[in-house]
């Protein structure tokens, strides 16, 4: 049975896991964690007034993942708890020198692959994708500062006709909910009408997930959410300095793990930190990062993401 059959039997175990009203965290832990994101690139061309990139401290500020990295992980298989992994996190993915590669390495373990944009270029490897995020936002009232927006949507209609042709990716135009976002929807509704009539292309919104980290609260005033979060479980973000992270929220310092060039990622899913981190869950006893999020789970919103890509896909 291939790796990515075996990816979908998991997410399905893990559905009936979270909706099962008898389950309790503490009592399983899946072998090997889902590797939801690998961040490829920390550096960025643009500075977008939401986005956190900012707003968060690390002291190794590595901008490219070293091959090294990724060709380790690939002969330790870590790949195989998961079924799709995202390259993105921090920065903007296809700045990296060696995207291409990188793309084709990670496909090589059986995952599908994805990654998000701002849209800047669109080189032509980005066919070999399964799925591309490209950051839309407001086209009129730019949030997203430095953006040629008329070379933007250019360059999005082009590289959607291709993808159109050549069957892949997925595309999902992503505007965040951010004030004003309805009028951005209809904007971008009417900008790429063209591109959303094919079956290839859909718009989606999320929720704008770092507000309570861009406006820090002092401690005694943090808006601690205590509803339940499966990632110290489940998963495992990877820094470009190869720090494994808890989540797609950790871009700084606050939840480092160990990192991928001193050992394995199995001897660090099994490790102290993230004992420590599953303790401070199992008690509510939540440092500031994990008091702050108040999106919580974001294993689950992957899975969804991915699953509904699977919807699509049998549908084009
Ligand atoms: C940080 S970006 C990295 C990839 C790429 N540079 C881009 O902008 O698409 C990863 C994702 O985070 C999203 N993002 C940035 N700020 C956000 C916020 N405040 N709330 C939710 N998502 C956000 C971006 O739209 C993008 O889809
Ligand atoms: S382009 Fe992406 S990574 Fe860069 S500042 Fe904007 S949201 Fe952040």
């Amino acid at each position: 049975m291939c790796k990515y059959t075996n990816g979908i039997f998991e997410a399905d175990r893990k559905a009936q896991l979270m909706t099962s009203p008898t389950f309790k965290v503490a009592t399983f832990t899946v072998d090997m964690p889902e590797i939801y994101q690998i961040e490829v690139s920390s550096a960025c061309n643009l500075v977008c007034g939401m986005c956190p990139r900012r707003v968060y401290t690390r002291k190794d500020k590595q901008a490219f993942l070293e091959m090294g990295v990724l060709d380790k992980l690939i002969a330790e298989d870590a790949f195989r708890g998961s079924y799709f992994v995202e390259l993105q996190m921090a920065g903007e993915p296809t700045l990296h020198p060696r995207l291409e590669e990188i793309i084709h390495k990670v496909k090589s373990t059986g995952v599908q692959v994805g990654l998000s944009t701002n849209g800047h270029m669109f080189p032509e490897f980005l066919l070999d994708l399964d799925h591309l995020t490209i950051s839309v936002d407001n086209l009129e009232r730019d949030i997203r500062f430095r953006r040629n927006i008329p070379h933007f949507i250019a360059g999005v209609k082009a590289f959607a006709a291709k993808a159109a042709s050549h069957g892949r990716p997925l595309i999902d135009l992503q505007i965040i909910e951010l004030p004003g976002w309805e009028d951005a929807v209809a904007t971008a509704k009417k900008i790429f009408r063209n591109e959303l009539a094919r079956s290839s292309c859909t718009l989606r919104t999320v929720p704008d997930c770092f507000i309570t980290a861009m406006d820090p609260l002092p401690e005694d005033q943090l808006p601690v959410t205590t509803d339940r979060c499966f990632n110290p479980w489940m998963s495992v973000s990877i820094q470009a300095n190869g720090n494994v992270t808890s989540c797609c929220f950790a871009w700084g310092d606050d939840v480092i793990f160990g990192n991928i060039k001193d050992k394995t990622l199995k001897e660090i899913w099994e490790g102290e930190e993230v004992a420590k981190l599953r303790e401070e869950h199992q008690t509510q006893n939540y440092r500031p990062i994990c008091a702050r999020c108040y999106i919580r789970n974001p294993v689950a919103l992957h899975w969804n993401m991915f699953t509904d890509y699977r919807r699509r896909e049998s549908c084009s």
